[in-house]
């Protein structure tokens, strides 16, 4: 009956997993700011995706940790940078079995750690870094992604890295446009996982907490710019937002369950003070519900795992209690 009258189901196509991978590494290595999680070789990163393919995740996000930094971020736009050679080599072995897709913006790539490039004030020079992000999603697409994660937040990054990818014959590379995306205390453990060298915050492009309003309008003008899918960032806290462009939105919806959202409920598990299993299934749910067609969240692959395992439903999930202590029956 509970299942017959479900409101909200998760598939396991509805999830994106983020991954790293590191350039000079002959073994993975740990993120200890997120447990579970780790820098990627190229062969581990193909050894996840297989994984993920399995479980039937709907793709997974790439993010590029590179040896060496620079002002304008030169290993963006290099087609031997980490995060285009991991591409294409994940995009030559699995690009038909499942979707490929990248994180387009320079933080990993600079040495001041900024999604742009900075004027000679110090500061994000919006414009000149939109010519960045247009060479660097030539460089990807040609590397065989087939979604760019636009998550710079720059001023008009939808229109010109659209016309950037039609002018070079890129016309079936889709944009996922970061639209409201906040300047948050979440993304400290990304901030390990990716060896960020930023110091100072992301206030002047990223979104002030406090914003419904602004969220919205954000996601509004992606769409016109012509993205293809709009996400809003992080997910959990953020689920008013996520709900105001769902019902607004005439283009799929996405939701980045983030770092610290991620740490957070494992660091407390780990102390066992909280059921995990059945929080990462609560956490999804809650996403879905609010309005997100898609998930990007580390958890892609164990929460698809447990939904094949159960015949693709959330009924006797860990949210229903199965795994829980209190062993009720289905
Ligand atoms: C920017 C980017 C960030 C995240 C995804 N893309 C970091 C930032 O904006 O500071 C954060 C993701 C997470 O915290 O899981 N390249």
């Amino acid at each position: 009956m509970r299942r017959l009258v479900a409101e909200t189901r998760i598939h396991p196509a509805q999830l994106v997993l983020p991954m790293f991978v590191a350039e000079g590494l002959t073994e993975p290595r740990a993120i200890s700011s997120m447990p579970g999680q780790v820098q990627h070789t190229l062969d581990t990163a193909a050894r996840e995706v297989e994984r993920g393919i399995a479980a039937g995740i709907g793709g997974v996000m790439l993010f590029g940790v590179p040896q060496h930094k620079d002002a304008v971020g030169s290993g963006a736009t290099d087609p031997d940078g980490i995060l285009n050679r991991a591409t294409a080599f994940l995009a030559e072995r699995f690009g038909d079995a499942t979707v490929i897709q990248t994180d387009l913006c320079l933080d990993e790539f600079t040495d001041h750690g900024h999604c742009g490039v900075l004027a000679d004030d110090g500061s994000v020079d919006n414009d000149a870094t939109l010519e960045r992000y247009a060479d660097m999603a030539i460089a990807q697409a040609e590397a065989g992604s087939r979604i760019l994660g636009l998550s710079g937040m720059m001023d008009g990054q939808v229109e010109h890295v659209r016309t950037a990818l039609d002018a070079t014959g890129h016309q079936q590379t889709a944009i996922l446009a970061y639209s409201a995306k906040y300047a948050t205390a979440l993304y400290g453990p990304f901030r390990e996982a990716v060896d960020s060298s930023l110091t100072g915050d992301r206030k002047t492009y990223q979104q002030d907490p406090g914003n419904r309003r602004e969220g919205l309008r954000e996601a509004l003008l992606d769409i016109a710019e012509g993205a293809d899918i709009v996400m809003v960032k992080p997910a959990g806290l953020y689920l008013d937002v996520l709900a105001d462009v769902a019902a607004a939105s005439d283009v799929p919806v996405w939701a980045y369950q983030v770092s610290g959202e991620y740490a957070m409920v494992e660091a407390a598990a780990a102390n066992g003070w909280i059921d995990r299993d059945r929080l990462i299934t609560e956490s999804l749910t809650s996403i879905v519900r609010a309005g997100a067609d898609t998930v990007l969240t580390y958890w892609a692959i164990e929460q698809a795992e447990w939904l094949q395992a159960r015949g693709l439903s959330t009924q006797g999930m860990p949210d229903q209690g199965l795994h829980g202590a209190s062993g009720a029956r289905p």
